[in-house]
């Protein structure tokens, strides 16, 4: 019998849909991020997959906008959405948008849960294609390319003094009014 190893790999029913699917990529700014399965949901390759940031980290990011309850605060690829829910705690209004569908009906129960579902609303979407113009505060935490393709977006939408905040990645060149270095990660801070 051959073994494990010698064996050619087996290509499985679950294997073809995902290849199949993975070779669906629409054809917008964000292409390589867009990858859609059959019925059109999101799926696997993100540049910026789920990761969550701790709360120590969601509480810093929060203090260095200076987020308070006459803020509107977008969280853009929200994932489970704690960061707008952290700020609707705060008395703030979010935001969260995220490609996952899974995420953000997640994050609907979370904000239910934690009784701020009044003041924050979740959205499944492309962030690349979102309206940002009532946004106090964004949010960030993608990449340092994602970043700057959004910051043409960011400074035509964004009203002055709108602050935005970043997890972990630069925004290129452009200079950070503020950074806080903590646990090995840095949180940077930019206003428009
Ligand atoms: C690193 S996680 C950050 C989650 C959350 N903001 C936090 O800090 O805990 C990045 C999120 O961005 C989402 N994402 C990646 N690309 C996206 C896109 N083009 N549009 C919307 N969401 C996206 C992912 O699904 C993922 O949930």
């Amino acid at each position: 019998m051959p073994s494990a190893a010698s064996s050619p790999p087996r290509l499985t029913r679950r294997r073809i849909v995902t290849a199949a699917a993975l070779a669906s990529v629409c054809s917008t700014a964000s292409a390589q991020l867009n990858l859609v399965d059959s019925e059109g949901r999101a799926i696997g390759a993100l540049e910026a997959p789920f990761l969550t940031s701790p709360e120590g980290i969601v509480k810093i990011m929060l203090d260095l906008a200076g987020v308070g309850a006459q803020d509107m605060v977008y969280d853009l690829g929200c994932g489970d959405g704690r960061i707008v829910i952290a700020a609707g705690l705060r008395g703030a209004r979010g935001v969260g948008v995220d490609i996952d569908h899974d995420l953000i009906a997640n994050a609907k129960v979370a904000a239910r849960q934690a009784g701020v579902a009044d003041r924050v609303r979740f959205e499944r979407g492309d962030l690349f294609e979102m309206d940002y113009r009532d946004a106090t505060v964004v949010m960030l935490y993608l990449s340092e390319r994602l970043n700057l393709q959004l910051w043409p977006r960011l400074q035509a939408q964004l009203k002055p003094g709108a602050r935005i905040v970043s997890h972990r990645f630069k925004m290129g060149d452009i200079r950070p009014e503020r950074t806080v270095h903590i646990d090995n990660r840095d949180i940077y801070l930019w206003r428009i």
